[in-house]
């Protein structure tokens, strides 16, 4: 950019000697901020061709662009550390490709920013008089998808004081600012609360009374240095020093590339987009994922970090039974009148699931959920039962020997065969193992339950806690 200027003179000499009519439409300096303007959008397309150029290189050869330098080892071993393209927040969507170093031994990924040199925070004496943007090579937001996709992340910052204390007597002189511009006063670790650093956290500090080696304020040359290590506030956005006054006191600052590595961990089945993003769904759509007790539909918009609004959208339950649980069974005999005994039957018209045995009459729940059952039948009243003037039998649902629900069948004797209609329903929830049955509760002698088939039981699973059932499986 320096060439420009030269490059303009004559030009300008040429405008300045057009006549009257045009020395007032464009002085030197507007003419050089005009081209300046010109140059920087140029330079902007010239990145952007470059980027692409890149993108396309990286992507037509055997290593397409991954999400973070982890994803890239993953997809060829091989590779050795370098400059690699990355995107995190997803190919083809969100921000552009980043270009950075891939530690391929570690899998580690390090963006790199401009102020990685040591540099000289010069002579002022108030706080913070010295303040340093940190300009990195990616956006904000495919930093924030690579600490998300991340295990750890970190920033090593060194600070070579002599006589330049980063907090004296109390008063801080020296912070940093955090991804959202809070200043932090710690130096090493996570701790966002307390002033310290390495040594301070080590407990060996060249004296014993402060946290950092540079606090001691003495004309030696100390230095201290760290690891920021909270992923949640990195990076580093910028660096404020001060106390820097005297002649003899001098501060360099040397901070290391925002760097990442590790996956987070899912455990288990993902139980939502954010879940699946993290090991390694990048396509939108809906996808099926683990709820609390049931398998849950979702529609994930991938081209959204996580935290951002639209980037799961709840649709409903999948209603996904580990087995069918299904029965439709029927008496054959005539006549049963037994008080608390399970009713059996005679014929199995259907026994999907395996629940129902016919034989003892006892459905025994093989799934945890919410099953529904319905019981009917006749009341079998002959002409000859004169013992009372109402004649009954209430049948009842058991679950586990207690009623859960009942049926009545009732008439008033008379000269004439009767029979009279019981019903009985119920949808109640279910541990594996639980026992239903139909028994007669209550019956005046000489009344059975009439057979012939229209005695009738059915029952089946409505919705499995599907959660239970995997745990049973596994
Ligand atoms: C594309 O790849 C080739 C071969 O690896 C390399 O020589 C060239 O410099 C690359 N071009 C760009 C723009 O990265
Ligand atoms: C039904 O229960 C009886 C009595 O407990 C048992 O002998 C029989 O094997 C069971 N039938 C089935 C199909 O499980
Ligand atoms: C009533 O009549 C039936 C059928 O005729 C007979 O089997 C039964 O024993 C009689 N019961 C009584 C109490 O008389």
């Amino acid at each position: 950019m320096a060439y420009l200027p030269v490059l303009f003179l004559p030009i300008c000499f040429l405008f300045l000697g057009a006549g009257p009519g045009f020395t007032a439409a464009i002085t030197l300096e507007e003419l050089h901020l005009l081209m300046n303007q010109n140059y920087k959008i140029l330079e902007e397309k010239v990145a952007k061709l470059e980027l692409a150029l890149h993108v396309a290189n990286q992507s037509a050869g055997k290593n397409s662009i991954f999400r973070t330098c982890r994803e890239t080892r993953v997809a060829d071993p091989s590779l050795s550390s370098g400059m690699y393209w990355i995107d995190p927040d997803g190919q083809g969507i969100g921000d552009d490709p980043i270009y950075v170093f891939c530690n391929m031994a570690t899998g580690s990924t390090a963006v790199p920013h401009d102020s990685e040199s040591p540099t000289d925070v010069g002579h002022c004496s108030e706080p913070g008089c010295y303040s340093r943007a940190v300009n990195y090579v990616a956006s904000n937001r495919q930093m924030q998808a690579l600490a998300e996709l991340s295990a750890q992340c970190y920033q090593s910052i060194k600070y070579d004081c002599y006589y330049a204390p980063l907090e004296l007597n109390g008063i801080s002189y020296a912070w940093w600012n955090d991804k959202n511009g809070v200043p932090q006063y710690y130096w090493a670790g996570s701790s966002n609360s307390v002033h310290t650093c390495q040594c301070g956290i080590d407990g060996n500090c060249v004296d014993a009374s402060v946290k950092c080696n540079c606090d001691v304020a003495a004309p030696v040359q100390l230095f201290d240095d760290g690891f920021v290590t909270n992923k949640d506030v990195l990076p580093i956005t910028r660096l404020n020093f001060g106390r820097t006054q005297l002649e003899t006191s001098s501060g360099f600052h040397t901070l290391g590339p925002f760097e990442c590595s590790g996956q987070v961990v899912v455990d288990g089945m993902p139980s939502s987009c954010e879940e699946l993003w993290k090991t390694g769904h990048t396509l939108s759509g809906l996808y099926s994922v683990m709820g609390v007790s049931m398998v849950e539909s979702v529609y994930c918009d991938f081209s959204k970090l996580p935290y951002e609004s639209g980037f799961q959208k709840w649709i409903g339950f999948v209603d996904v039974k580990s087995s069918p649980v299904y029965f439709h069974v029927r008496n054959s005999a005539n006549g049963f009148n037994q008080l608390f005994t399970p009713i059996p039957f005679g014929t199995e018209k259907l026994n999907v699931g395996g629940g129902m045995n016919i034989t003892t009459g006892i459905f025994t729940a093989p799934r945890m959920g919410k099953y529904f059952f319905a019981g009917s039948g006749l009341g079998d009243f002959q002409s000859n039962l004169t013992y009372s003037s109402r004649l009954y039998v209430d049948v009842q649902l058991c679950k586990n020997g207690e009623r859960i629900g009942v049926g009545v069948s009732d008439e008033l004797s008379s000269s004439v065969w009767q029979t009279e209609t019981f019903t009985v329903q119920v949808t109640v929830p279910l541990q594996v193992g639980d026992q239903i049955w139909l028994e007669i509760s209550k019956i005046t002698q000489g009344v059975s339950l009439y057979g012939n088939g229209f005695l009738q039981f059915t029952g089946f699973l409505l919705e499995e806690v599907i959660s239970d059932s995997l745990k049973v499986r596994n």
